[in-house]
C-alpha cells in the first residue's frame, strides 16, 4: 500500500527533517496595505465546468468533505503556529497541483471572514484564471514588471471571501522574475491583510522556482499522484524542500482505504485527497489523513 510511506521512510532515512520545525517564525513587520481591499474589483464566481472544483453549497458532496478536512487541519495548526502563507507544489507536471490549491482555497473562503487569496505563481503554464474564468493579465507578472498596482492585479469572487491573482502576462525569464526583491515583499505584506494566501506554482523538479518560493513562504504542500508520482522524486523533493517546513502531503488518486488502516487514520501526518475513479470526474474521492509527527507511521 504504501508508495508514499516507503517514500518518506526514505525521505527519513536520507536526514530529511520531517518534524514540525515552526514557520518562518511571527510575519515579519511589513508596511500595512491600508484601504487595498476597498479597491479590488469584484468578480462573480463562475468555476470552470471543467475544472473539478468543489460545490460550497454541497459541502457534503466528494471531494468538498476531503477539503474541508485539510482546511480544518491547516486551520489547527495555524492555531499553534503564525503559518498563514502556503505554496503548493509536487515534483511533476500533471499531479494536481491546481486542483488541489483551488480546492482548498474554496474551501478556506467558505468560512465567513476568512480572507483567503489564491495566488497564481506557476508563470510557466498558469491555469488559476482558466479555472475561474477571469482575464489572466493583469497579474502578478504586470505588478512585478511595474506594469499595475497591486490591486488591479487581485479580484475579488463575488459572495465569497476568496481573492485570486491570477499569473499575468507571458514571461521569458520566470526565475529572474521571482528573485525579484518585489517578491519577497509581497510575500510578507500579503498574509498581514489575507488570512490565507495559498500559492500554486509549478514542479519542483522542473524549474527553481517552486523551491525559491517554497522559502518565501511559511509552510509547502506537497502533492503526490498516486500512480504517477515515483517513489525517486518524492524522496529528491523532500530533500529539496527539506528546510522550508513541509507541512503536509495531499495524495492525490488514492482509493477510500487504499493508503491506510483504521489504525493509521488517526496517527497519519499525510493529507490524502483521492478519486476512487483516478482522473475521472465524479469519482470518489478518498481520505484526508493526518499522523502525528512524533509517531512512526503504521504499516499496513
Ligand atoms: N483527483 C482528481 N480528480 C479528477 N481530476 C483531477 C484530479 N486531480 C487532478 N485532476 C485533473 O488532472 C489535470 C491535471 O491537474 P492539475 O491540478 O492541473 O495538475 P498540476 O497543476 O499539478 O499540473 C487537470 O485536468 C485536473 O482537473
Ligand atoms: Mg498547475
Amino acid at each position: 500500500m504504501s508508495r508514499v510511506y516507503d517514500a518518506l521512510r526514505r525521505a527519513e532515512q536520507a536526514g530529511v527533517n520531517l518534524s514540525a520545525t515552526p514557520a518562518a517564525g511571527p510575519v515579519p513587520a511589513a508596511p500595512p496595505l491600508n484601504g487595498l481591499l476597498d479597491l479590488i474589483q469584484e468578480v462573480p464566481y463562475t468555476p470552470n465546468p471543467e475544472a473539478h472544483m468543489i460545490d460550497a453549497s454541497r459541502p457534503e458532496a466528494a471531494p468538498a468533505e476531503e477539503f474541508r478536512a485539510l482546511r480544518t487541519r491547516l486551520n489547527h495548526m495555524q492555531s499553534l503556529q503564525p503559518i498563514h502563507s502556503v505554496i503548493v507544489t509536487s515534483t511533476s507536471p500533471a499531479e494536481g497541483k491546481s486542483f488541489s490549491a483551488v480546492n482548498l482555497a474554496l474551501a478556506q473562503a467558505n468560512i465567513s471572514g476568512n480572507l483567503t487569496l489564491l495566488a497564481d505563481f506557476d508563470f510557466r503554464r498558469p491555469i488559476i484564471h482558466n479555472m475561474f474564468q477571469i482575464e489572466r493579465s493583469p497579474g502578478i507578472t504586470d505588478y512585478l514588471l511595474g506594469k499595475a498596482p497591486l490591486h488591479q492585479v487581485i479580484r475579488k469572487i463575488s459572495g465569497t471571501s476568496l481573492y485570486v491573482m491570477p499569473a499575468g502576462e507571458a514571461v521569458l525569464n520566470p526565475l529572474e522574475l521571482l528573485n525579484l526583491r518585489e517578491v519577497k515583499a509581497m510575500l510578507i505584506q500579503l498574509p498581514s491583510l489575507f488570512n490565507w494566501v495559498i500559492l500554486d506554482s509549478p514542479p519542483l523538479l522542473f524549474a527553481a522556482d517552486a523551491n525559491l518560493l517554497a522559502t518565501l513562504c511559511h509552510g509547502t504542500l506537497l502533492v503526490v499522484r498516486i500512480g504517477a508520482t515515483t517513489i525517486d522524486s518524492v524522496t529528491r523533493a523532500m530533500q529539496s524542500l527539506c528546510q522550508n517546513n513541509v507541512l503536509g502531503i495531499i495524495v492525490n488518486g488514492a482509493r477510500r482505504g487504499e493508503l491506510y488502516s483504521k489504525y493509521t487514520y488517526y496517527h497519519s501526518y499525510y493529507y490524502s485527497y483521492g478519486n476512487r475513479s483516478g482522473d475521472k470526474p465524479g469519482g470518489e474521492p478518498g481520505e484526508m489523513q493526518e499522523q502525528k509527527r512524533d509517531q512512526p507511521p503504521a504499516a499496513g
